[in-house]
C-alpha cells in the first residue's frame, strides 16, 4: 500500500510517500481501506519526537479517519466487511501504524458507524477533538458531569479542532462561552457557531475586555489549548473555585508563573488526556457527543481537505491555525 512514512524524528516536513506491505488484522481487529483521514497537532509533535510515544520506524502517523472494512480478524462481531466506519481514540497513529495510509488495522472496540446524516468528512476529524473536549468539560466530577447550565466557559484556541468542539458541546450544556481567537474573521465565525463573547488573545487589554463583557460573572471553567503567556491571563479571569482544563501548550511554556495566583480563589488546574479513555468510555462519551450535536443541528467543522499526495500542505495549513479540521482524502 501507499503510505506517508516517518523515517526519523525530524518533523512532518521529512515524511515520505512510499510503499509498504499491507498490514493484516489479528484477532478482534479490522482492516480498513481509508477514505478520509484527519490531521492533529499531536501528529506533528510525534514527528518531532515531542510526544511520549516512540514507535518503531518507519512509522505512519494519523489518529483519526473513516474507512471501509475490507477484512475482519477472528472474533470481530460488531462490524461487517463492506461497512464504512470511523475510528475512536486508540493507539492507531501513536504506537502502531496510523491513518495516513491506504490501509490501517484498528481494534474492533475502536470503530463506530458514521452517525446517520453525517458526511464522511464530518466524521473523519471529529472523534479525537470532541472526545478531548468532552473530557475537558466534564472531568471535574466523578462520574464525568457537565458544568451547571449558565456557567461561564472560556476557550483559548477556540477556532481549532478542540476549541470548536468545546464551543459546540458547551452550547449544548447551556454555558456562556467566551472564545479567544487571534483572527477577526474566525472570531466572526465563532459567533455564528454560538460564542457569546469573542476576544483577541493578543489584545493588551484582554483581561479587562473579558471581565467587562461577562460582568458581574467571572469565568467558571477554562479549556486551554494554548498555554504560554496566555495562561496567567486565563487565571486572572477565573472566579472563586474556577478551573482550568489544560489541553495543549502550542503557546509554549508559561513564563513567571506564581502559584500564589491559585490560592485565594481556590483555583484548580487539571490536565486532559485523550489517551486515558478506555474503549468503552470512549463509546459512551461519543454517543453523548453525537446526540448533543444532532439535537442542536450542529456538525463538526471542516477547514480544508487536501489530496493524499498533499499531506505536507495539510500540515502547513494546520500550523497556520485552521477553523476546524484539516482532512486528507485518501481515496474516493
Ligand atoms: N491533551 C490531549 O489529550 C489533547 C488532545 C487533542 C489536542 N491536544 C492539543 O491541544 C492543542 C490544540 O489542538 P487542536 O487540535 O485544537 O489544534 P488546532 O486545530 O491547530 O487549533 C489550535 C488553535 O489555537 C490557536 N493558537 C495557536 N497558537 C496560538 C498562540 N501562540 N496564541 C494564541 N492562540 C494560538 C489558533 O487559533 P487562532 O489562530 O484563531 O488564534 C489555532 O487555531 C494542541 O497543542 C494539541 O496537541 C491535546
Amino acid at each position: 500500500m501507499r503510505a506517508w512514512l516517518m523515517d526519523s524524528a525530524e518533523g512532518v516536513e521529512r515524511l515520505r510517500l512510499g510503499e509498504v506491505a499491507d498490514p493484516r488484522p489479528g484477532p478482534t481487529q479490522v482492516l480498513l481501506r481509508m477514505r478520509v483521514a484527519a490531521l492533529n497537532p499531536a501528529d506533528a509533535f510525534l514527528a518531532r519526537g515531542m510526544y511520549p510515544a516512540k514507535p518503531p520506524l518507519p512509522h505512519i502517523l494519523g489518529r483519526d479517519g473513516v474507512g471501509d472494512v475490507v477484512t475482519a480478524g477472528p472474533g470481530v462481531d460488531n462490524v461487517r466487511v463492506g461497512e464504512t466506519v470511523g475510528i475512536l481514540r486508540c493507539e492507531v497513529g501513536v504506537d502502531v501504524w496510523g491513518t495516513l495510509a491506504e490501509h490501517v488495522v484498528v481494534p474492533m472496540e475502536s470503530v463506530t458507524r458514521v452517525p446517520p446524516g453525517w458526511s464522511l468528512e464530518e466524521m473523519a476529524g471529529a472523534p479525537l477533538v470532541f472526545l478531548t473536549a468532552w473530557q475537558a468539560l466534564t472531568q471535574w466530577h466523578d462520574p464525568p458531569t457537565p458544568p451547571p447550565a449558565g456557567s461561564v466557559l472560556l476557550l483559548t484556541g477556540a477556532s481549532g479542532g478542540v476549541g470548536i468542539a468545546s464551543l459546540l458541546l458547551g452550547k449544548s450544556m447551556n454555558l456562556t462561552v467566551v472564545a479567544l481567537s487571534r483572527s477577526a474573521e474566525k472570531g466572526a465565525r465563532l459567533k455564528l457557531l454560538g460564542a457569546n463573547v469573542v476576544c483577541d488573545p493578543t489584545d493588551s487589554n484582554l483581561v479587562d475586555a473579558v471581565k467587562a463583557a461577562i460582568s458581574p460573572r467571572r469565568v467558571d471553567l477554562a479549556v486551554d489549548s494554548v498555554g504560554g503567556a496566555l495562561l496567567t491571563q486565563v487565571i486572572a479571569l477565573l472566579g472563586y473555585g474556577g478551573r482550568i482544563s489544560v489541553v495543549g501548550r502550542g503557546g509554549g511554556t508559561v513564563p513567571d508563573f506564581n502559584t500564589a495566583s491559585l490560592l485565594f480563589r481556590r483555583i484548580r488546574i487539571g490536565g486532559v488526556s485523550i489517551g486515558d479513555y478506555t474503549g468503552r468510555a470512549a463509546h459512551t462519551a461519543w454517543r453523548e457527543i453525537v446526540n448533543r450535536l444532532d439535537a442542536m443541528g450542529q456538525r463538526p467543522q471542516v477547514d480544508t481537505i487536501v489530496p493524499f499526495e498533499d499531506v505536507k500542505a495539510g500540515f502547513v495549513r494546520l500550523a497556520q491555525g485552521p477553523m476546524g479540521k484539516v482532512l486528507v482524502r485518501v481515496a474516493g
